[in-house]
């Protein structure tokens, strides 16, 4: 039936405050006690993935970014080398396909023009198989993918897309552990899946945490009502959530955003940062933190403002010019999805205090069906 906002005041809100709910709808029945059901990506998932020597995600705008982390995660757990674009690219250059390649669509819609079109086209490419990461039953995407997984976010209304990348993200960790169980595990590896299915099993209740960020993110969002540049910075699989964070900004709050890996700082950004320049920080507690502090110290000497989201126990100090909020700890193969929650927090209190039209923001369409 028709969506509600119920008790919240957009549809944006409702929605990410959705979130620890859809998650965990997302994952039911798709975990056993050690691991994965690969056949909750289909019959034939087994042998496909089994077969996959290497994978092409393509999609776009958020999706995309989804994307992203999934290459950082298959990589590392699966060990399967990716490939990530956007299909507006891939539509239209001439992509040198090697033997047993898997192509994987992203989109909540199902019926982004550009992405179908890649999936069109892919099929004349020699791919072994075409796996649909979808958050609508029945859609267009669905239909023409020789395997699907459904990400049950149920109905986004806001333009700016929140529990729809979060499902997409738990769904491309299950398709990373799927990947590796059906390419074969050796003793570590098997390990290190249980430990993660064991944390996607608390990701609910860790993301029901994180979204009492919102009082806290609320009261900083003042600090950006009249800045009109925003720097986001993030490393490894963090980046794209840095981008991911920049892009809702833009979206909705209208202003301008840019994300850099912050190893990239000093090839550039550095020469805009200054106290008009809010510098955005998500800093998990991984073995990448100290080069991130170092990255940091970079942007404090130069007189920018910091807001850091890292675990309290790292010991970032909230002063003057470092505002620190504290993120809930989970398994570092998590904390991608979980630190993308406080960033949709601070997009949305930013544009509720700037006036915009937080669920319809201005040029954009919930979902590109023409070119
Ligand atoms: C539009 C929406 C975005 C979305 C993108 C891809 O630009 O405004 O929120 O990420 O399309 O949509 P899809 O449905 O393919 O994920």
């Amino acid at each position: 039936g028709a969506a509600h906002k119920g008790e919240y005041r957009h549809f944006m809100l409702k929605e990410i405050f959705e979130q620890p709910e859809v998650i965990a709808t997302a994952l039911e029945g798709r975990l056993s006690e050690e691991g994965v059901l690969v056949e909750s990506f289909g019959p034939e998932a087994q042998a496909l993935f089994a077969r996959a020597r290497q994978v092409h995600i393509i999609a776009c705008g958020t999706s995309y970014h989804a994307g992203l982390v999934a290459r950082y995660w298959l990589e590392r757990y699966a060990g399967v080398p990716v490939q990530v674009e956007v299909a507006s690219e891939y539509r239209y250059r001439h992509p040198v396909v090697l033997d047993d390649t898997l192509f994987v669509t992203l989109s909540q819609s199902g019926e982004t023009a550009d992405t179908l079109a890649a999936l069109r086209f892919a099929k004349t490419l020699g791919y072994i198989g075409s796996l649909a990461i979808c958050n609508v039953p029945g859609s267009s995407l669905v239909r023409e993918s020789d395997l699907t997984l459904m990400t049950r976010a149920g109905p986004e209304i806001g333009v700016a897309s929140t529990k729809a990348f979060t499902t997409q993200l738990v769904a491309l960790m299950l398709l990373t552990l799927a990947m590796g169980k059906a390419q074969g595990l050796d003793d570590a590896q098997r390990a290190e899946q249980a430990e993660i299915v064991a944390a996607l099993k608390t990701l609910p209740r860790v993301c029901q945490k994180a979204l009492a960020l919102d009082g806290a993110i609320e009261a900083l969002s003042q600090a950006f009502a009249e800045k009109h540049h925003a720097l986001f910075l993030g490393r490894g699989a963090h980046y794209p959530i840095a981008l991911e964070g920049a892009l809702k900004l833009k979206e909705i709050s209208y202003i301008h955003a840019e994300a850099y890996p912050a190893g990239e700082l000093k090839h550039g950004p550095l020469a805009l940062v200054d106290s008009e320049m809010p510098v955005i920080s998500v800093a998990p507690n991984d073995d990448l933190l100290e080069k991130l502090k170092s990255n940091l110290q970079e942007v404090r000497a130069r007189g920018g403002q910091l807001f850091v989201f890292a675990e309290e126990s790292i010991g970032i100090r909230d002063q003057q010019d470092v505002r620190v909020l504290g993120v809930p700890v989970i398994h570092e193969s998590l904390t991608p999805l979980l630190y993308t929650l406080p960033l949709q927090l601070l997009s949305y209190h930013v544009a509720v205090l700037k006036g915009t039209d937080v669920d319809q923001p201005r040029n954009l369409a919930k979902s590109v069906t023409v070119e």
